[in-house]
Formats: structure tokens, sequence, C-alpha cells
């Protein structure tokens, strides 16, 4: 397999090892950058005493997955949900074969076929046994399947536990953010913990939620720890402010 250095690390050597030679080997949209920031924060939860398992809705053939999966702590286990039926009813097999060759082993995981709509919290903690501390979302790209995917994760996220968005402000997905907002403003017990800026336009945007009691936590964590990929800047949510990850951190000249 080809080697290619990432551009920012998780921190985890196994989760490095497969953004360096496995990540771009699997198919699939979500952005190496965003990978290494996310299970960098899985570390950090590691670090702060949080606990949990990870669940994905919208696994496809297991990207970004199997990066959760490797940033997990023993005993922890990844539930991924996807319907598995697009592009062609063999997804599900190249997934259970990338987690395979990739070193994701079925003790480590749970593979539930179904459309998360018809998921219930519930069913979802029983599979687990225990709630999720890193919940990605993306599933069904629409306004109201987002909102019924965060409501699923909030209903069974741990303690300190974080949710991952993504394509958020993509250009072919704009109504994603009004879910976003009305999910804030009907949980003002959460907030947006940083915005992890795109790679490409496939690669997209991921916004990163927390319980507003972790929040100072969290981020004098990321500051100390991911300085060189913050974006001077940050992200205006009125009223609070949050970190923005690029990997292009310059400002405009002015003159
Ligand atoms: C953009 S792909 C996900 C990419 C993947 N996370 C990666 O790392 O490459 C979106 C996936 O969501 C799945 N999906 C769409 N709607 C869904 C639903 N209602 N329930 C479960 N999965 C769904 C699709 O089958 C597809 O595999």
């Amino acid at each position: 397999m080809a080697s290619e250095q990432p551009k920012a690390l998780s921190g985890i050597p196994a989760v490095d090892l497969y953004l360096a030679e496995g990540y771009r080997a699997v198919p699939g949209m979500s952005s190496q950058f965003a990978a290494a920031i996310t299970c960098g924060l899985m570390r950090i939860q590691t670090s702060l005493g949080i606990t949990g398992h990870a669940a994905e809705i919208g696994t496809f053939q297991g990207r970004f997955f199997i990066a959760l999966a490797h940033a997990l702590a023993p005993g922890e286990r990844a539930l991924g949900i996807d319907r598995f039926d697009w592009p062609d009813a063999n997804v599900l097999d190249r997934f259970e074969e990338n987690c395979r060759n990739h070193g994701i082993s079925p003790e480590q995981r749970i593979t539930w076929k179904a459309d998360s709509s018809e998921i219930s919290a519930e069913e979802l903690l029983h599979r687990l046994g225990g709630p999720v501390r890193l919940f990605h979302i993306d599933g069904e790209h629409t306004r109201a399947a987002l909102s019924q995917d965060l409501e699923l994760a909030t209903a069974t996220l741990a303690e300190g536990g974080l949710i991952v968005l993504d394509d958020m402000l993509h250009p072919g997905y704009p109504t994603l953010i009004l879910a976003v907002h009305e999910y804030l403003q009907k949980h003002p017990e959460m907030a947006v913990l940083c915005v992890i800026d795109r790679e490409t336009l496939t690669a997209a945007s991921k916004f990163v939620l927390c319980q507003q009691a972790w929040f100072k936590r969290y981020e004098s964590v990321l500051l100390e720890e991911y300085q060189e990929h913050i974006w001077p800047m940050g992200a205006q949510f009125e009223p609070h402010w949050c970190l923005v990850f690029s990997l292009d951190t310059s400002l405009p000249a002015l003159e």
C-alpha cells in the first residue's frame, strides 16, 4: 500500500498508520484531515476519563469508521449503521472486507443494516451495551433526516460525548445547516465545539458538537495540541465562538 504522511495526526499510533497507509485506499467521502482531528478528540476523551462506544450513521465502505474503531480503548466497540444498498447490494461485503483488511476485528465492531429513521435509542444502546462517546452522522443528507439522526445521537450520548456532523456548509446540501440551528435552539445544553474545514468539495467540512459543560475542557486541550491547524478568526455562532481547524490557516493580506 502507498504511504502518505497525513497533514495532521491523531496521536494514536494505529489511527495514524491507517491514515497514512489505508485511508485513501478505502473508497469514501470523508476527509483524512477530519479523521485525524476527530480521532485526536477521541484520544483527548480517553485522557479526560470519558468512556463509551463509537457509532456512525452512513458507514458506506468503512473509510471513516475504521479510523474511529482504531481510536477506541480496549473493551469499547464501534457500531456501523447503513442501509447498505447503495450503489449496489455488495457494499456490505466490501465494508466487511475493508474492516478485515485494515485491522478491525469482528469483536471490535457491530454492523447494523438499517434505515436510521427506524432505529430507537433504546435499541441502539442495547446493541452496544452502553452509551456512545463519539457519534458520526453521515447518512441521509436531508434536513428532516439530519434532525432525526441528531435526536438519536443525543439520546444515546455518554457524559462528555461528541457528535460529529458531516458535509456542513457543503454547496450541495444547503439545508442541512437549518437542521443544525434548529437543533441548537432546542438543545441549549449542546454547543458547537469546533468546525473542521474541508479538504475538497467531497471531503467536506464537519461540525463537532459537545455538551456545554465540556466545552472549555475540550477547547483548552485543543488550543494546546492543535495550534498549527487553528484558523485565527474562529467561527461566530452568535453568541459563542468556536475553533476552526483548517489546512489553510492564512489570513488575507490587507494591503
Ligand atoms: C456519503 S456516504 C458516507 C461516507 C462514509 N461515512 C465514508 O467514510 O466514506 C452516505 C451513506 O449513508 C447511507 N444512508 C443514506 N441514508 C441512510 C439512512 N436513512 N439510514 C442509514 N444509512 C443511510 C448511504 O447508504 C451511504 O452509504
